[in-house]
């Protein structure tokens, strides 16, 4: 994509995914690497952690294994190490850096460098300003490799950071701690301190690239971007850099002025999804029904081009209602010998079969509860496919209860199962001594399965689901009993492709988030588009439409929003207790994050939101409603 022309005040490149951007980088990097080896001098570089830089790391090791990118000459200086911290504790950077980059390429030791995060606090100061006075010695970094923080911070500079800050100890955001609360187990876990790099250092490096990726990201990228450089937003400082630029997803783009409204930065291509965007902006910016839209609405709100494509408001208007209107079905599953020419889903076959694909055990109820309702009971044949254990979100004590029950059921009925006893009595000997952050056994992980396991078929059975119809895939790249999962293997593929295969449905739901790299959901719906791209030859695929739900925390935007599914009141309250069955998820779990709601609160709150945007542009008053967009494979 070509760069914007205006309100960005930093160079900012959007790529289609964080893939391609990765890419990009290594390449950038490698090329200094290799000009300053034909120089004869070192390339001194800058470098990051967190989920972000991963990618660019593997293509750097790739370059190094396939194309003979050396390292030889390389030094660097990473940006940060939690305090205290020791070097192979599994959240250290020390070991995140030698892990994802160190240990596979031909570095030489004592190249690289990460804060110490075992220095007694009285050593800190003057390490610091050792660290900055070898980077000076270097003359400076050649590279800075940065990732952005949901709060702004770029290293561990938090909001507050000013630009001429020094290398220092730093106490940590709630919001730094709260994401890194996953890799420590919990949130009382996580250091409250850490060691920096100042923001002077990074502002004296002679390029700096940020990299971001997902959608949490994009409303400080903006504000980084777009807005003032304030010590509110730390990377807003790079404003004020000479060589800097912002590399990120369209996920982190989202919130730019040229996505968000693109007409207001330059001529735009008026299609039929361009000039949905603009109308239903338009109407949520004035606060009026898309009918009752005037001439000079459109005039005053930069939309004059639009308007004379059109000649008059009215016709913009009533396009944009009528297809509004085409999104609202109560049939997801289409509506049988109806005309279905304006209608989101097809009307044949009658009968449908449906496969539900839910990331965690919870996700089909929590995110499309009522259309899971409706689909069972228009009559189709409804499958629901988990594709993880969901083990890791379930809390020891829950475990324990478990275990303890099985223990004691057993002595009492003297049905004494002496392998299950063994499995069950080692899982509370491990519960009862754990550490903090320790990883469960595979005794403990196997409880927590069936935990949620049990939850899901409950789920299942108040909905109606029979049991045939109900597929546990237990994808191996979840199991890890830790934050951090493995990458995509063919063997999840395999799993998910068989059982596509094996039921030939008329119609596929996933968990459509696209944007985030990271999170599980991402992982279980890469494994379903690849799936469905080796059988998209299959006969039986040309008839399958697949459908996709947010699946996190985040809902479609209302202009992509292709079926919109209304619930009456009661089906509201039918999906809620839907979600109580998933008791282990209630009152608080393991991996909270900073929204305290529970999750039939949310799934709630985002549902009315979607009916009363609805109702605003002036379309009917729903209580509530799902949304779904279509994947066209
Ligand atoms: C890491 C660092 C941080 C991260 C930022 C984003 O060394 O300095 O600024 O870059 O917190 O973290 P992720 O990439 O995990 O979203």
């Amino acid at each position: 994509m070509e760069q914007a022309i205006s309100y960005e005040r930093i160079p900012t490149i959007i790529y289609s995914n964080s893939d391609d951007a990765s890419r990009a980088v290594a390449q950038e990097i490698a090329a200094i690497i290799r000009k300053k080896a034909l120089d004869g001098q070192p390339a001194i570089l800058g470098l990051a952690t967190g989920s972000t830089p991963k990618k660019v790391y593997a293509e750097l090791i790739r370059m190094h294994k396939e194309e003979g990118l050396s390292f030889q000459n390389v030094v660097t200086y990473n940006l940060d190490e939690y305090y205290p911290m020791e070097p192979d504790a599994v959240q250290s950077y020390v070991r995140f850096m030698r892990e994802q980059l160190f240990d596979h390429i031909d570095i030489p030791k004592g190249n690289w460098h990460v804060p110490d995060g075992t220095l007694p606090l009285e050593k800190v100061a003057d390490f610091c300003r050792d660290y900055e006075a070898q980077i000076e010695r270097y003359g400076g970094l050649d590279f800075q490799l940065l990732g952005i923080g949901r709060n702004g911070h770029i290293g561990f500079n938090e909001p507050g950071s000013l630009i001429n800050s020094k290398t220092r100890l730093m106490t940590l955001d709630l919001t730094t701690r709260v994401d890194a609360a996953g890799d420590f187990g919990g949130l009382a876990n996580v250091s409250k301190k850490a060691i920096t790099m100042g923001i002077q250092k990074i502002m004296q490096a002679k390029r700096v690239v940020l990299l971001a990726w997902g959608e949490h990201k994009a409303q400080n990228v903006a504000k980084a971007v777009e807005g003032a450089v304030t010590a509110d937003v730390p990377a807003s400082c790079l404003q004020l850099h000479e060589n800097a630029s912002f590399m990120i997803d369209t996920a982190a783009a989202a919130q730019l002025t040229r996505m968000k409204t693109p007409w207001l930065v330059d001529s735009v291509n008026w299609d039929k999804a361009m000039i949905k965007k603009a109308v239903i902006n338009l109407a949520l910016e004035v606060k009026k029904p898309v009918l009752k839209l005037t001439n000079s609405d459109y005039n005053e709100n930069g939309l004059s081009d639009l308007l004379a494509l059109y000649g008059q408001a009215y016709d913009i208007n009533i396009e944009v209602f009528n297809n509004l209107q085409h999104t609202i079905t109560g049939w997801p599953g289409g509506k049988p010998n109806a005309d279905d020419s304006n209608r989101p889903e097809r009307a044949y076959p009658n009968k449908k079969k449906v496969l539900i694909f839910s990331p965690h055990p919870d996700d089909d109820i929590i995110s499309m509860g009522g259309t899971f309702q409706r689909l069972h009971d228009q009559g189709h044949e409804v499958h629901v496919a988990y594709q993880t254990s969901g083990n890791i979100a379930v809390a020891d004590d829950e475990a324990l209860r478990f275990a303890e029950f099985v223990i004691d059921f057993n002595s009492s009925f003297e049905a004494n199962n002496p392998v299950a006893n063994r499995v069950y009595k080692e899982a509370v000997r491990f519960l009862k001594n754990k550490k903090d952050s320790e990883v469960d056994i595979a005794e403990v992980r196997e409880i927590k399965g069936l935990i949620r396991r049990g939850e899901a078929k409950n789920t299942c059975r108040y909905v109606g689901i029979p049991k045939e119809q109900i597929h546990f895939l237990d994808l191996p790249f979840y199991e890890t009993g830790m934050v951090q999962k493995k990458p995509l293997s063919e063997e999840d593929i395999q799993i998910v492709a068989n059982l596509i295969d094996e039921v030939q449905p008329h119609q596929i739901y996933a968990a459509g988030d696209l944007a985030d790299p990271h999170g599980t959901h991402k992982v279980c719906l890469d494994a379903i588009m690849e799936a469905v791209h080796r059988l998209k030859h299959r006969e039986f695929m040309s008839n399958c439409w697949v459908w996709l739900y947010k699946g996190a925390w985040q809902e479609w935007d209302i202009d992509q929003i292709e079926m919109a599914v209304p619930m009456s009141p009661d089906q509201v309250l039918k999906k809620r207790y839907g979600i109580f069955k998933h008791q282990s998820q209630k009152d608080g779990v393991p991996f909270q994050g900073t929204d305290a709601r529970e999750f039939w609160q949310r799934a709630e709150d985002r549902n009315q939101n979607t009916a009363a945007i609805y109702n605003q542009l002036g379309l009917a008053e729903y209580e509530a409603m799902e949304a779904f967009v279509r994947w066209r494979f």
